[in-house]
């Protein structure tokens, strides 16, 4: 144990309840000990901190800070040392304002178009999703503030997230939903991580032993903070059993008595509790420290210029039709029309706890007129919500005939994209799509100029001659899309995620997002372009697609026992960087695996007419397979190819490798897995599943009454009146907020919230006992239900004052 020593002094209620916070964003001090609290804030794209009171998803605003592209913005950079640049700017920022662990990168996978958080996350690919997770860890851990990589694991849905149970077997979830944060924690050397809302094969993520004991620390060696999401603690005492340090924001000295019980009681023992205290003393101790050399200012300036780099260099150019003419970059003099509401209010972020409260907002609008293009007029074109609006559309559509060139800003509004709902379709909205077709019988030249932090479908694709995708940019958006429109930039954004044709080719069509209480991986390994690329389906656009202003060779490939070596050239006229990617394509062995993997990939900048050696090393992620019988990382014996692309649909050269076996027990019977054997996975049959999970399907159907993790809006089922009436209030205040065009966050989180959230969410006035006595009253037990609510109360009441009085905190 690092710090035994003010171990042996705390008591033990001190031990108890230094493990949960004690405000919305801190966790405990002990005065008597001089044990420093640690101050927690979002986030994964700019620093949250509020000022006042502290209220989770962010009624108050939280002080300035620069707001960088979202993850999934810079994934598409595919470059680690600007993830490295930002993170260390984010972590000069939380000196700065005085914060010492920053939540996230968030690197969940994005194993759906629809997950309602896919803008936070970098990738359907956890190599890439590692790798860019880890750069950033890197950058803001370079500053003495703890990075906190989120959400720890198998949280790709929205829907209920507090209250469903992600169903794999063991090898997808080792393979594509954990080696992500394995990156983060082994390379990134994570020092904190935060554990998910959700249960992994029926065990909170937050007290499963399998996660956070054999893989997290036993296994990655992790020795830093594992913090619960904010209401994540499902059963306090299990999560300190396996060693989650700190139940976060302020579950109230309930929790605290909950392990002193286990105490007394056995269920937990002193080692655990110490061991525990300790991991927390190691984080609050060494934060505490860090803080001596905070910096006490960010340069605002400097900050704005690198989000605006980041922006411009995740930029991707997915279309630029050659013939007549290629309408990119722009020519000098250009006449263009600058059509869409993004143009003057842009979208550059998504919501939810990840909401920047940006230093400053530029807009394409504003900067359009210190570019060398003439633009003629703007117009805003459509309302962000609703119905086509016939005196804009018009408006616009004047303008377009005037016009060279339409520069049409557009996308995803602020309703389709935000932490605690998922979309239901991938479609934009209509009013926009309406505007585009109207406009491209008027004017053949259209620029699209996409904001989106997910994939979208594109039926309206052939209406843009161009096309360019700045996901969520942050706050300098605007003028690295200028940069890119007028060729002062060359684009070098490649996709980090596929984009389908339809949402109905989606490999976890039929089983996203679950209705019911399991949400069941089925599709297993074969997600994004794993799926599409052994299943042959067409897509929009492939992995890792992205175009430039020049062109770039491939030649002269040799593949070692280490690693590959190339020479890429830039055969164009402009300068530019291009991304080489290394595919590996497995033999079709014993092994069921997808047509090709990411193995490594290099962002290589090139001069026009330069050409360089590029190196990609193996590694021990490069050829291994988790093998279910053996338990372990495994590789099967067999010949490799080793492809190195432009995307993973652009394969320019290949060789081929053998590859030693390092087992020869095989966990798979082939003839009883056809799905997984041929990529065909998209209506798994339950014989299959189970032979894939190597046990019988759990049972996922709520039944009877509702329980203590059954959701708030289940109340919809309630026996009780008020419940049923309650349900409805809160039903409509969410409609509401939606017919206004912007989520309610505190509404959304509610509505997805089970019961023991109330009293995980409520700082201390509302006990376990009492929660209970609420899902009573709502299963229609209302006497039985009020006498816990009521006598909870009292018993609380008191109950706190006392352990106050021990801490030393009471009044
Ligand atoms: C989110 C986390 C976030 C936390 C604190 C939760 O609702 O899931 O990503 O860090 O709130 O705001």
């Amino acid at each position: 144990m690092k710090h035994a020593e003010i171990i042996a002094k705390m008591t033990v209620e001190e031990k108890a309840a230094i493990l949960s916070g004690a405000s919305e964003w801190e966790s405990r001090e002990i005065k008597r000990l001089g044990i420093p609290a640690a101050f927690f804030s979002d986030g994964p794209h700019g620093v949250r901190k509020q000022e006042g009171e502290g209220d989770h998803l962010g009624l108050n605003a939280s002080v300035p800070a620069t707001c960088f592209p979202t993850a999934a913005t810079i994934a598409n950079s595919w470059d680690e040392s600007l993830g490295e640049e930002i993170g260390k700017a984010l972590g000069e920022e939380a000196s700065a304002l005085g914060v010492d662990v920053l939540l996230g990168p968030g690197l969940n996978i994005k194993r759906s178009p629809l997950c309602g958080r896919n803008f936070e996350y970098f990738s359907e690919d956890p190599y890439l999703a590692g790798k860019m997770a880890a750069s950033y860890v890197r950058g803001i851990q370079s500053q003495g503030i703890y990075a906190c990589p989120k959400h720890f694991a198998v949280n790709s849905q929205e829907l209920r997230r507090m209250a469903m149970n992600s169903v794999l077997d063991e090898r997808t979830l080792r393979e594509i939903y954990l080696t992500g944060f394995e990156i983060a924690i082994k390379e990134g050397k994570a020092k904190s991580i935060m554990t998910s809302y959700n249960e992994v094969n029926g065990v909170y993520a937050n007290e499963n032993e399998h996660l956070l004991k054999e893989i997290l620390r036993e296994e990655w060696g992790f020795d830093g903070l594992v913090v619960t999401d904010w209401g994540a603690s499902n059963d306090h005492v299990k999560g300190v059993a396996c060693r989650s340090n700190l139940e976060m924001p302020a579950p109230g000295l309930d929790a605290a008595r909950e392990v002193l019980a286990a105490l007394e009681e056995g269920s937990l023992s002193m080692e655990e509790l110490d061991q525990c205290t300790d991991d927390l003393l190691d984080a609050v101790l060494t934060l505490a420290k860090n803080r001596e050399k905070r910096v006490r200012e960010f340069d605002r300036e400097a900050h704005h210029t690198l989000a605006k780099k980041a922006a411009r260099e995740s930029i991707v150019m997915l279309k630029n039709e050659e013939k007549p003419f290629q309408l990119l970059p722009l020519k000098e003099n250009t006449r263009v029309a600058l059509i869409g509401d993004f143009a003057s209010v842009p979208r550059y972020q998504g919501a939810g706890s990840s909401l920047v409260n940006p230093t400053k907002v530029e807009t394409m609008e504003q900067m359009i007129s210190s570019y060398p293009i003439q633009c003629i007029g703007t117009a805003k074109g459509y309302q962000r919500t609703g119905e086509a609006d016939e005196v804009l559309k018009k408006e616009a559509v004047n303008l377009a005939k005037m016009a060279d060139v339409v520069i049409y800003c557009f996308g995803l509004d602020e309703l389709s994209e935000s932490e605690g709902l998922d979309r239901t379709h991938m479609r934009i909205p209509q009013n926009q799509v309406e505007l585009l077709e109207a406009m491209a019988k008027v004017n053949s030249n259209i620029v699209g100029v996409l904001s989106a932090g997910s994939a979208v479908e594109m039926p309206w694709h052939s209406c843009c001659k161009a096309l360019l995708h700045g996901y969520l940019g942050g706050q300098a958006s605007a003028g690295a899309m200028l940069d890119v429109l007028t060729g002062k930039a060359n684009p070098s954004g490649r996709l980090s995620e596929t984009y389908p044709v339809r949402y109905e080719d989606t490999p976890a069509f039929k089983y996203f997002p679950s209705t019911e209480r399991n949400s069941e991986y089925r599709e297993s390994l074969f997600v994004g372009y794993r799926y599409y690329d052994t299943s042959k389906v067409r897509v929009q656009y492939p992995f890792g697609y992205g175009l430039s202003y020049t062109s770039f060779e491939y030649s002269d490939l040799r593949v070692t026992a280490d690693g590959v070596e190339f020479v890429l050239t830039n055969t164009g006229k402009m300068d530019g960087a291009e991304v080489a990617q290394m595919y590996v394509c497995a033999p079709k062995g014993k092994i069921f695996r997808p047509d090709k993997e990411l193995k490594g990939f290099a962002k290589v900048f090139l001069k026009a007419g330069e050409s360089r050696k590029v190196q990609i090393l193996f590694d021990d992620k490069t050829f291994r397979y988790w093998n279910v019988e053996t338990d372990s990382w495994e590789k099967e014996a067999g010949r490799y190819e080793i492809c190195i692309g432009a995307c993973a649909l652009d394969i320019r050269l290949r060789e081929t490798l053998e590859i030693e076996g390092t087992t020869d027990t095989m966990p798979y019977d082939a003839e009883k897995m056809p799905s997984y054997f041929s990529g065909i996975i998209r209506d798994v049959p339950d014989a299959e599943f189970e032979a894939l999970l190597k046990q019988p399907i759990p049972d996922g159907k709520w039944s009877g009454e509702l329980g203590m993790n059954d959701a708030i809006c289940q109340m919809y089922y309630a026996k009780s009146r008020l419940a049923r009436m309650i349900y409805k209030i809160l039903t409509n205040l969410k409609k509401k907020s939606e017919d206004k065009g912007k989520p309610d966050l505190n509404i959304l989180f509610i509505y997805n919230m089970p019961f023991r959230g109330i009293a995980k969410m409520t700082h201390g006035a509302v006990s376990m006992k009492m929660a209970e006595g609420m899902a009573e009253v709502v299963n229609g037990h209302f006497m039985k239900g009020m006498k816990k609510v009521l006598g909870g109360f009292f018993e609380n009441r008191k109950a706190n004052k006392e352990y106050e009085k021990k801490l030393g905190t009471g009044k």
